[in-house]
């Protein structure tokens, strides 16, 4: 066989094997579960990425922002890798919450997916489906866990983007959730401010009296309660201890060198016999003189 001959048979076959696999990205675009299933009985790679497609994503992908639930269960039978991401740094999950696919979201959250993988310019499945404005899609990325402190490259959380997108249930779902209205974006702005910027005025209002409610649960969370009196009994109970045993000890080595060093009051010896002699020995004169 000639190099020419072994070039041309390798193309053919790379033609055959990619055209089976687009062939089954488009089956599961389509949802066509009968030619999917076949494709998959050969062994056809599900993690494959069409790169003739948009954000160049895997069937996946395909199924998700076609609102193919069953699609996306077959393909994760078929172990498609649930977090896989496309050009934009978007997970199945991303994809059907931006697109408000809300069987979707839950079908791939119930089989394990990350929810809180964020694109390549940090957006979350939360940040998408608030800003698109499903609210049923924002209820179970919250059940299964998506995280609201979670911001983008700008800082923005998913509070941010119901504030300037007007989306009043969305913000109100989040903050009963969790979501901190204290927040700063990277510019210095809170949900509320957001709000007032895009004179959504009344989401504002509201916005600010959880920012009151939640500053007032963090003051009286902040006044001790029994543990920390307990603690403080403890510290203080510790600290008299230490300070007992030093001012003894202080004390004590005190009064043992004021003792060594002070001279002993004493008359010698000596002297005070001779005194003793001496009055012995008057007195004795004197009896002596008396007799
Ligand atoms: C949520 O995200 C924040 C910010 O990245 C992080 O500090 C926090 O630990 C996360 N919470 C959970 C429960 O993972």
């Amino acid at each position: 066989m000639g190099k020419l001959t072994v070039l041309c048979v390798a193309i053919l076959l790379g033609a055959v094997f990619a055209g089976t696999e687009l062939e089954m990205w488009n089956a599961a675009k389509e949802g066509d579960l009968t030619t999917v299933n076949k494709e998959l009985a050969t062994d056809t790679d599900p993690n494959w990425r069409n790169p003739d497609s948009k954000n160049q994503g895997t069937a996946l992908h395909a199924a998700s922002a076609s609102n193919h639930p069953a699609m996306v269960r077959l393909l994760l039978r078929a172990r498609a890798d649930k977090d896989i991401m496309n050009k934009e740094g978007q997970t199945p999950i991303s994809v059907a919450s931006y697109f408000g696919f809300t069987e979707v979201v839950i079908v791939l959250a119930a089989r394990g997916a990350n929810v809180n993988i964020p694109t390549n310019t940090g957006i979350t499945a939360l940040m998408s489906a608030t800003e698109a404005g499903h609210l049923s899609v924002v209820e179970a990325l919250i059940a299964a866990h998506a995280n609201l402190t979670l911001s983008d490259n700008q800082g923005d959380t998913a509070l941010h983007y119901a504030a300037w997108k007007n989306e009043e249930d969305i913000a109100m779902v989040l903050l009963q959730a969790g979501a901190d209205p204290r927040k700063q974006d990277n510019s210095g702005n809170t949900p509320a401010d957001d709000a007032r910027q895009y004179v959504n005025i009344k989401l504002a209002i509201m916005i600010d009296g959880f920012t009151r409610i939640t500053t007032q649960l963090h003051v009286t969370t902040a006044t001790p309660c029994i543990c920390s009196k307990l603690s403080l009994i403890i510290t203080g109970i510790v600290c008299g201890t230490i300070v007992f045993i030093a001012v003894t000890l202080v004390v004590h080595s005190g009064l043992a060198y004021c003792a060594r060093a002070q001279p002993q009051p004493h008359l010698p010896a000596q002297e005070n016999h001779n005194l003793l002699d001496y009055t012995h020995v008057s007195q004795d004169t004197i009896y002596e003189t008396l007799d």
